[in-house]
């Protein structure tokens, strides 16, 4: 595996070489990012992974600064799952003196993460615009773990006529249920315990779906009352279309039950996918 720092580099690299397949990550590596790096393996002729802690899409300073790194690991965890190239820029070679372009999707990208995250989608849209542009890869993959990031990445793709395919891997999950995180590291014992009840919430909402419930409320209900159990406060657990991100309010097709909850100073979200 190659590791290579700028666009040059990377262009060099991927020139000529087939199908190329992108998996963008921010680092400190869990089972859903190999995931998606394997699923990039198994179905491109390269695959070039992007590690970059992006500085824009963080809107809380300490998050930013305790956002954990290391390059040297991932770097041996990506080369044993097939990845062909890591690319690692700098943040001066991702935004350069005089950087001043912006990709702000309306609509998705302004309800729940984005209203309680400001300027979060926005650094997220450029990074993408900008790394899709880089690297030009036939299909970029990522987690439904960031639904929302998924309807946000997808919605620029389409507004701006991006040539890359966007596919959609599900989320891994620990064998208690709970969504595999880079963030997960900072739960202590007694919060990493509580935090299961995230996963709960969701799954007995789902179960209520199947036993014929359709009132968004009361799922959303369910959902809260899971989390109150442990002791947790949700921000927002919101019944929602999947492409639109707008509410629901009776389930009649594929819809999202989304969430997310501070467990301790931990931040964390999670979603499940229910249909009637
Ligand atoms: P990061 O949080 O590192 O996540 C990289 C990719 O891994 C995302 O597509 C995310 O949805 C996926 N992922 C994370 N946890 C997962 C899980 N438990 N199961 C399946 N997939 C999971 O998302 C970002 O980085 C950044 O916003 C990025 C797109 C790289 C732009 O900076």
């Amino acid at each position: 595996m190659k590791i290579v720092r700028d666009v040059a580099a990377v262009r060099a690299a991927v020139a000529g070489s087939g199908r190329v397949g992108l998996v963008p990550t921010m680092g400190a590596f869990h089972e859903g990012h190999l995931s998606l790096i394997r699923a990039a393996r198994a179905a491109c002729d390269v695959v070039v992974v992007w590690l970059f802690v992006n500085p824009t899409q963080f809107n809380e300073k300490s998050d930013l600064a305790g956002y954990p790194r290391d390059e040297e690991r991932d770097a041996a965890l990506a080369a044993e799952c097939g990845a062909d190239i890591l690319f690692a820029p700098s943040v001066a070679a991702v935004y350069p003196a005089g950087f001043a372009t912006t990709v702000t999707v309306a609509g998705v990208a302004d309800v729940l993460e984005g209203a309680l995250r400001p300027g979060h989608f926005a650094g997220v849209a450029t990074v993408v615009a900008k790394m899709l542009n880089m690297v030009g890869p036939e299909v970029a993959f990522f987690g439904a773990k960031d639904a929302q990031q998924v309807a946000v990445v997808r919605r620029m793709v389409a507004d701006l006529d991006i040539g890359t395919r966007i596919e959609v891997l599900p989320i891994v999950r620990e064998a208690d249920g709970l969504a595999m995180s880079s963030r997960n590291v900072r739960l202590d014992p007694d919060e990493r315990r509580r935090a299961t009840a995230l996963h709960r919430g969701l799954t007995s909402a789902r179960a209520a779906v199947t036993g014929g419930e359709r009132d968004a409320a009361v799922l959303a209900r369910l959902v809260q009352d899971e989390l109150a159990d442990a002791g947790i406060a949700a921000e927002y657990v919101a019944v929602i279309d999947p492409d639109s991100f707008e509410p629901v309010e009776i389930i009649a097709g594929p819809t999202l039950i989304a969430l997310a909850a501070r467990v301790g100073a931990t931040r964390l979200i999670d979603n499940i996918e229910v249909a009637p």
